[in-house]
């Protein structure tokens, strides 16, 4: 069991010991390592829009986020490598989701994965996202995602 709250300015060092995991921040930041404040910027950004951590047994194990992009909000998902394959992340993003669409009223809810994140995109099927096309991105050639409201969450 996990379980979500918002994200604070304090869950700086935490968040930053999981971005810069090698299989977490390769897709997340472009294979970038953080810098600790170039952390906390993202954490307070995430705390501004209303992110979680996702916590097990008390401890922060990864991030979840519905960041606002234009009109519509964006599906951002990190768990540590700790603990991949545990279902961690598929929960998280079922409560954000449940939020976004219940409380937040989106009718949809986006998400851009890079092609070779093979792991996120599993997580995206499971979650009844569709694929909407494909881009350019900075590293990676990225595929967009759609899930819409009652798709299954
Ligand atoms: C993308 C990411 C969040 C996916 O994490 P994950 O652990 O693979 O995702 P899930 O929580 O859905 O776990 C799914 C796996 O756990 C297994 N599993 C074990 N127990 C489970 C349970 N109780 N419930 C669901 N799945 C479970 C599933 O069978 C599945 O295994 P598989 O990968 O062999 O098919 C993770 O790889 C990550 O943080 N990557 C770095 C950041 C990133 O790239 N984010 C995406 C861009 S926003």
């Amino acid at each position: 069991m996990i379980d979500l709250r918002v994200v604070e300015s304090a869950d700086g060092d935490a968040l930053h010991a999981i971005f810069t995991e090698p299989g977490v921040r390769r897709f997340l930041f472009d294979d970038l390592e953080l810098t600790r404040v170039q952390t906390q910027e993202h954490v307070d950004a995430a705390s501004a829009q209303g992110g979680w951590t996702i916590r097990r047994d008390g401890g922060i194990v990864g991030l979840v986020a519905l960041r606002p992009v234009g009109a519509d909000r964006e599906l951002i998902v990190a768990v540590s490598e700790r603990h991949w394959g545990s279902g961690a992340a598929l929960q998280a993003a079922r409560q954000a989701m449940r939020h976004g669409f219940e409380c937040l009223g989106l009718a949809r809810i986006l998400a851009t994965v890079d092609l070779p994140n093979e792991r996120s995109h599993r997580l995206m099927a499971r979650l009844g996202f569709a694929p909407t096309g494909e881009g350019d991105g900075p590293k990676y050639r990225f595929r967009r995602y759609e899930a819409l409201r009652r798709s299954g969450t």
